[in-house]
């Protein structure tokens, strides 16, 4: 007979073993609405304990905030020159992004308050915490698409998708993604923009790890993910970690060493259903866990899966809100 010691380590670690299961599948689901007419929250940063949010990016060209659930998503931020309210917001209209902004990717840095912004048409953009018309940093891309701040060092890592498409052209009959897009640095003391990356199958948003050692730099339409050692024997070398259909934006997770990647199985080349995946993955490229969207999110792709206070965040260009996963 087993002693009484061992039945109980037994049912320990089956409550530890069932336990996690249970309270790791992010079963429950809420939505954070935008206003009536707007869509394509494609991304969120939020801004720690006194700014909160999420901030999210819409593809009339606003940066909105969230302000909890009795006043919803208020203006915040834009990144156009030319921008007017009368003119762009509500509209869909891709070729209204040169001139409402197209911003797709956020990054918040908590020391300093500032938000960095990676918009298609106006490049690297910084706004403050009272947020209105962004200062840009680095201008002449043609696509950006993603950005994460360094906490440590406070140099910004950030992604175009391509050197000869513009994101409106993506919407075009037979439109073929190239390999030309980068992975880049710019360094805030200096203001010098490096590419560090290129030729690569382009899109979605690259991400630092919580020890500043490597970034994680996906490509979307090559359907891998690489990792960039940013210090040690390998700094300054890319190396392969690993496959996986159609990653856009990755963002560290809550654990230290793990990330969320939003996962559009389907998306390139085109499927008759896409299958949109929270991905999560340690700093080796294995798998953790993969949580399913397409009960809420349906045939859409997915840009963002972001975990914040237990919580997962999931944006979409083709939704009118940010879906919320919880146990
Ligand atoms: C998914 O979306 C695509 C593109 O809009 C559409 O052609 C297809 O029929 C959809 N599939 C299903 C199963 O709804």
């Amino acid at each position: 007979m087993a002693s009484p010691q061992i039945l109980f380590s037994v049912f320990i670690m089956f409550l530890y073993v069932f336990g996690t299961f249970v309270s790791g599948q992010f079963t429950k689901f809420n939505k954070l609405v935008l206003p009536l007419e707007v869509t394509g929250p494609e991304s969120a940063a939020f801004g720690g304990l006194l700014v909160n949010g999420p901030f999210t990016t819409v593809t009339d060209g606003r940066i909105m905030k969230w302000k909890g659930s009795k006043i919803g998503f208020v203006d915040f931020a834009y990144t156009s020159p030319q921008r007017t309210k009368e003119l762009c917001d509500g509209t869909t209209n891709s070729d209204m992004g040169p001139i409402c902004g197209r911003p797709l990717a956020l990054s918040f840095h908590p020391i300093t308050g500032l938000l960095y912004i990676a918009d298609a048409y106006f490049g690297l953009l910084v706004v403050g915490p009272g947020g209105g018309l962004a200062t840009q940093l680095a201008g002449g891309f043609k696509f950006l698409s993603g950005i994460d701040v360094d906490l440590l060092t406070g140099n910004i890592y950030f992604s175009d998708v391509s050197l000869t498409y513009t994101i409106r052209d993506t919407t075009q009959p037979g439109f073929k993604p190239d390999s030309t897009g980068r992975f880049m640095r710019y360094n805030p003391f200096t203001r010098q923009v490096s590419v560090l990356l290129s030729g690569l199958n382009g899109g979605g948003g690259p991400a630092v790890s919580s020890d500043g050692t490597f970034v994680l730099v996906p490509e979307l339409t090559g359907s891998r993910i690489s990792k960039y050692w940013l210090v040690g024997p390998k700094a300054n070398t890319a190396e392969f970690l690993l496959n996986i259909a159609n990653p856009n934006k990755i963002k560290r997770a809550g654990r230290s060493g793990e990330f969320w990647v939003a996962v559009s199985v389907g998306f390139i080349p085109p499927a008759p259903l896409i299958t949109p995946k929270g991905v999560r993955i340690n700093s080796n490229g294995v798998v953790v866990q993969t949580v399913e969207f397409d009960k809420e999110f349906a045939n859409k792709t997915i840009s963002l899966v972001q975990e914040q206070n237990g919580k997962v965040y999931v944006g979409s260009r083709f939704t009118n809100f940010i879906g919320v996963y919880s146990n």
